[in-house]
């Protein structure tokens, strides 16, 4: 289903019809959640596939008068000042061995803790984020550091489509065409000394704008790190848009990460800033959990994660369209010569 820009951000079915009590009724579950969801994370409950989460006692159940999630129709797009640059030129040579995903299922299914945990409500809540003005830091140990008005960043970069599979570690993928640009064209931008051996890489904390950002429970801003070699690979994109037009904010607008041979949770979304540093970063999962989500987080089917198996992963929406998870995402021949 094509994206448009509208001036109402969802179109929905349902919501005419819900009286409003219920749907007052329904965001504050929805708050709850996000609360209770930050809670279980860090007592070991993170990151976790669906029905797992579905049979965790802890979870809170829905109140008796809950409303299945409203599909919106179509997806609603800010208008940027670089708008004009998509859609960019694919390059053909990443082929998927699977047909792409939905656009409207992509959007509506999505990891974005900082507005809740629950991925069928993400897309509900992004709109609080103001994506422009937005400047992204680049510094540490670099020659030239800089900050970028997003803007001016994609105008000056070369952007690109590229099919990418999309694998994360609760083992749901996805497959889509990412807009971006190569992260090893920022990194010559800045010119980095030869002690910079890893990027660390940091979200937004706006508790102002996103008021889950004030609850306890998890320390934001959320941080990613990779090593430079990683970064300096080929696959390794900094992505602005997604379906040919500029990002929606459930997908990390206007800038985020994707390095698509490992877990999803390495791609961090709606980035601030990009630091070069010497030592290896600590990164948000690894640090809450360090025994369930590693540094690395490469996709490896024969590397259980500690509460479930990663042998096989399922293509949203669709639970039953299951297949072999492949080394590295299907990329070992792009990536294994990092970690030989
Ligand atoms: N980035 C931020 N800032 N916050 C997050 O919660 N979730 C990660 C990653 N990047 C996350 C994030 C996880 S766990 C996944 S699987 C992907 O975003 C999901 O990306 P998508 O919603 O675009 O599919």
């Amino acid at each position: 289903m094509a994206a448009k820009r509208r001036s109402k951000i969802w179109d929905v079915d349902r919501n005419e019809a819900t009286p409003e009590s219920i749907y007052l009724n329904r965001r504050r579950f929805l708050k709850s959640v996000g609360a209770i969801g930050g809670a279980v994370a860090i007592n070991g409950l993170g990151c976790k596939p669906a029905e797992e989460a579905k049979e965790d006692p802890t979870e809170s159940p829905a109140p008796t008068n809950e409303i299945p999630p409203k599909q919106p129709k179509e997806i609603d797009l800010p208008k940027t000042p670089t708008s004009d640059l998509y859609p960019a030129k694919r390059t053909e040579a990443f082929s998927l061995d699977r047909p792409l995903t939905d656009e409207v299922v992509a959007a509506t299914h999505n990891n974005f803790y900082e507005f809740t945990t629950a991925k069928d409500r993400v897309w509900e809540l992004v709109s609080s984020l103001k994506i422009r003005p937005w400047t992204v830091d680049v510094a540490g140990l670099v020659n030239k550091p800089q900050r970028f008005d997003v803007d001016d960043l994609i105008r000056k970069m070369p952007l690109e489509e590229r099919l990418y599979r999309f694998r994360c570690v609760e083992t749901w993928a996805m497959a889509v065409p990412w807009t971006g640009f190569p992260l090893r064209e920022l990194i010559k931008l800045v010119d980095p000394k030869s002690n910079a051996k890893y990027i660390r890489f940091t979200s937004f904390n706006r508790p102002d704008e996103v008021t889950t950002q004030r609850f306890g429970s998890f320390r934001w801003p959320y941080y990613e790190g990779l090593s430079m070699k990683e970064a300096n690979n080929d696959l390794a994109m900094l992505v602005t848009g997604i379906y040919g037009h500029e990002l929606p904010t459930q997908h990390g607008a206007p800038i985020r990460l994707i390095v698509p041979w490992k877990y999803g949770f390495k791609s961090i979304k709606s980035i601030e800033r990009i630091e070069f540093v010497e030592n290896q970063p600590g990164t948000f999962w690894n640090d809450l959990q360090p025994l369930e989500y590693s540094f690395h987080a490469n996709v490896e089917p024969t590397v259980p994660h500690p509460r479930w198996s990663q042998a096989d992963e399922w293509l949203i929406p669709d639970r039953s369209d299951s297949r072999p998870t492949q080394l590295y995402n299907g990329y070992e021949k792009q990536v294994a010569k990092l970690y030989g």
